[in-house]
């Protein structure tokens, strides 16, 4: 079933996945508000629809109840994206992070049940498995997390689960594992790997891995997590309420992405090839391996990845490319 015709409100819209998700939602006729307090999200990341009839931005915070209140009146549905993302981030400032991913959380939660919103979907995170070392990560089966960000992720899962046995509020948690795809920020020191790598390569600077590049990653195309959304918007009662990985359901090590990282840029320029890469030491807080069961959001949300690793890589490397020619071309420099 295709979601049209609702009034949708998208936290955190000018952020990367968030912004991916407005577009996709005015592509199939949805109203969309987006609230974002722009501490991380950017302008230009909604100036591809900032004027779209359909589209209006509430530049708000989570953490003012007042914000969130006015941005969910009328809403049918909440896609909740707006956080503080990043473990080193967390560890760095764990008060800064807890009052955006948990009480900024609790403040939509609240706002939106008040207001009558059928469902609210949010983005929690594979980073609540933790020291588990089971694999494939199942969401019945988690460790103790490893960062302050793990822990406010988690407490979004156990606020929603709560809100529907108290309260009877309809959630769904979709546990992202590493996604990547265009508008992801490649600067500043909580970049990802796949958005600073890119631009690092383009640069002919090596990227530094942290460690000997053996861990792995459930990498997940940012296409692949809209379609997750729109589906939690439309799937059955009875799928509602309870958690769900979203991935790919593979993995690659880090040594196997800048590898076809290289290989894809060396189509546009061959000299990419040759650059090496630097091994730095591991990072505090990150979790060794991750790779998802997605059986259960193919069973109950029938979410089927549209894409592989290797052709969101490409769809990612060509957005980052042409990106880096207009700015050439406009003579402002580079990414
Ligand atoms: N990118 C990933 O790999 C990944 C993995 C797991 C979970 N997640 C989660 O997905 C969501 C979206 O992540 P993203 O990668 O798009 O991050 P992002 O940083 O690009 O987007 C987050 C947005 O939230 C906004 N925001 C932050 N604090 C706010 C506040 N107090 N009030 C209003 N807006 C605020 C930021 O300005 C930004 O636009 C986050 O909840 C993140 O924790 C992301």
């Amino acid at each position: 079933m295709m979601i049209r015709y609702k009034t949708i409100l998208v936290t955190g819209g000018a952020g990367f996945i968030g912004s991916n998700l407005c577009e996709a939602l005015l592509a199939k006729d949805n109203k969309v508000i987006c609230l974002d307090n722009f501490s991380i999200g950017k302008r230009e990341n909604i100036d591809g629809f900032l004027n779209h009839p359909d589209f209006s931005l509430i530049e708000g915070d989570i953490r003012n109840l007042a914000d969130c209140r006015n941005a969910v009146k009328g809403v049918d549905f909440v896609l909740h994206q707006a956080a503080l993302g990043s473990v080193p981030r967390s560890i760095a400032d764990p008060i800064a992070t807890n009052s955006v991913n948990v009480t900024g959380f609790l403040n939509m939660l609240v706002a939106a049940k008040d207001a009558g919103a059928k469902r609210f979907v949010y983005a929690c995170s594979s980073s609540t498995y933790g020291d588990s070392t089971v694999m494939p990560k199942r969401e019945d089966v988690i460790g103790k997390p490893l960062s302050p960000y793990a822990v406010t992720k988690y407490v979004n899962e156990l606020y929603a689960d709560v809100f529907h046995k108290t309260y009877g509020f309809n959630t769904i948690g979709l546990r992202y594992f590493n996604v990547f795809g265009k508008r992801q920020d490649p600067n500043g020191p909580y970049a990802a790997v796949i958005p600073k790598f890119i631009t690092q390569l383009m640069k002919y600077e090596a990227p530094v891995i942290n460690g000997d590049g053996e861990h792995s990653r459930d990498f997940t195309y940012v296409a692949n997590v809209v379609q997750a959304n729109l589906l939690a918007l439309t799937c059955e009662q009875e799928s509602l309420n309870t958690i769900y990985n979203i991935a790919y359901g593979g993995r690659i090590t880090l040594n196997e992405l800048v590898r076809h990282l290289k290989n894809q840029l060396a189509d546009y320029d061959a000299a990419i090839a040759n650059i090496g890469v630097i091994h730095g030491s591991n990072r505090l807080g990150d979790i060794p391996h991750s790779f998802a069961s997605i059986e259960k959001a193919k069973r109950n949300l029938h979410y089927e990845p549209a894409y592989t690793v290797e052709a969101g890589l490409k769809q990612t490397v060509e957005w980052y490319w042409q990106q880096q020619s207009k700015l050439v071309e406009a003579g402002k420099g580079v990414l």
